[in-house]
């Protein structure tokens, strides 16, 4: 009994001067992998939260309102804290009801709790979950490696109930929201750990290796030879903009969009100009129109007449190429025997997005407008998006992977990197082994 006082003593010197050591390392950025899932071509990535720490698969929504998770499935966490109402979080939140939940209390079932309606733009549902804290814990970085485990022990997300994950990739039970809302990640991330409101993701097309995403500003390194790329170090930049009103699966009036709106201002294939109807590439008051960069779409969407333009301009600039016939929902494919190969993909012409800003333009390669349907034929990987779309131009998956994007949230604008294969080297080369 007697030995007992020293180790309690020494046991609390051990945790203070680890508590010490976890707040006096501060991170430069923060790494997290991202994987594409082979059945459902979403991108997934992971995070550990709650106490004891669980793995939780996250879906990647680049334009989602906040991290929400499925909390009636096993959730148990010593340190899970709802939000009370009229709480300085609520208002963060921008939650301004209030709620009690009758068969609780439990994880996403409390009384005296402000609520929000987290969504699964998949497969277009909202419903109501509970606004909450618990801790969250990640890999920092140099910009090179990831380095140790820092820890927000207070990190708001919502709490989901079950159904909201149907349509996710199989491991995933929840959305990791990168959206420009206060409580995004992104937002979160940087007040927990005073840095720039920057992150930056690398998607990569394989299933089988990790592109990333990196909170925090620049150097974003990838392995190349002989000399690592930093991909952050020569961006071209565009101005982003805010929707004014919301896009997501439910909203409150007067809320803004938190998806990554930017401005095309015309379109180029083969170098030629294409004709589009340029009143739909502004967004109106109803928040109609424009352009913006969205995960959950694999391929881009034009609205109809830009559609249009843009396949018969590709069409016309490849009469050399020996077609096959449509795959849906493409229309434009060849025999991928016809078709010579580059390092930045298949040799196609490129399609530019001129983007407002000085040198602001887009290319894409053979590697971001095409795709390979089977081992015979390849098709031109955009899709027509109607006659009447809610944004006239939503930019897929398909088309950011291989291009570091960087998000800058205080200075509202896009960094690009364009293909980083015209640079000898992809988003799956980040190195990802550990330098703690
Ligand atoms: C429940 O969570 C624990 C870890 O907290 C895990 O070991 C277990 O496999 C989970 N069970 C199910 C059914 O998901
Ligand atoms: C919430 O309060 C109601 C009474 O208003 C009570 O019946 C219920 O058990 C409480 N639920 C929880 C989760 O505390
Ligand atoms: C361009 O698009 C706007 C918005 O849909 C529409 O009102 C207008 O008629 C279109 N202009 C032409 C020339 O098609
Ligand atoms: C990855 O990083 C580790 C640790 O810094 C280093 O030893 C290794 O050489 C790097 N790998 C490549 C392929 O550069």
């Amino acid at each position: 009994m007697a030995n007992s006082v020293p180790l309690l003593v020494s046991c609390l010197l051990v945790i203070i001067s680890v508590s010490l050591a976890q707040t006096s390392f501060r991170p430069r950025g923060l790494v997290l992998p991202v994987r594409k899932d082979a059945s459902t071509q979403q991108y997934v990535t992971a995070i550990d939260q709650r106490t004891p720490l669980v793995r939780v698969n996250l879906v990647v929504h680049l334009g989602g309102q906040y991290l929400w998770v499925d909390c009636d499935n096993n959730y148990s966490s010593s340190t899970y804290r709802p939000a009370r109402c009229r709480s300085a979080q609520c208002s963060l939140a921008g939650a301004t009801g209030c709620g009690d939940c009758f068969n609780g209390p439990r994880p996403g079932c409390n009384n005296n709790t402000c609520g929000l309606t987290p969504d699964n733009p998949f497969i277009r549902t909202a419903t109501g979950g509970e606004l909450a804290e618990d801790a969250v814990s990640v890999r920092s970085t140099d910009g090179s490696n990831p380095g140790r485990t820092v820890t927000v022990p207070r990190f708001l997300f919502v709490c989901a109930p079950t159904l909201l994950i149907q349509g996710l990739a199989g491991s995933a039970t929840g959305l990791a929201g990168l959206g420009r809302a206060r409580v995004g990640m992104p937002s979160l991330f940087s007040a927990a750990f005073s840095f720039r409101r920057k992150f930056a993701i690398c998607l990569s097309g394989s299933t089988r290796s990790d592109g990333v995403i990196l909170f925090g500003d620049s150097p974003y390194n990838f392995i190349r030879v002989p000399a690592p790329l930093d991909a952050g170090a020569s961006l071209a930049y565009t101005p982003l903009f805010v929707n004014p009103v919301s896009t997501a699966g439910a909203y409150s009036q007067g809320e803004a969009s938190t998806e990554y709106f930017i401005r095309i201002r015309s379109v180029r294939v083969n170098n030629s100009p294409v004709a589009v109807n340029a009143t739909l590439l502004d967004i109106d008051a109803e928040g109609n129109g424009g352009a913006k960069i969205s995960t959950v779409n694999q391929y881009t969407l034009l609205e109809t007449s830009i559609y249009r333009a843009v396949v018969d301009a590709f069409s016309r600039a490849t009469t050399g190429i020996r077609r096959a016939p449509a795959v849906a929902p493409f229309e434009v494919c060849y025999e991928s025997g016809s078709v010579g190969s580059t390092r930045v993909g298949p040799g196609v012409p490129n399609i530019d997005l001129v983007l407002q800003g000085e040198g602001a333009v887009w290319t894409w390669t053979g590697s971001n407008s095409m795709v390979y349907v089977n081992d015979d034929v390849l098709c031109l990987a955009v899709v027509d998006g109607g006659a009447n779309p809610r944004t006239a131009v939503v930019i897929g998956g398909h088309q950011i992977e291989d291009n570091l994007l960087q998000f800058d949230l205080a200075a509202s604008r896009l960094g690009f990197s364009n293909t980083l294969l015209g640079r000898q080297t992809t988003c799956a080369n980040f190195n990802f082994t550990s330098i703690a």
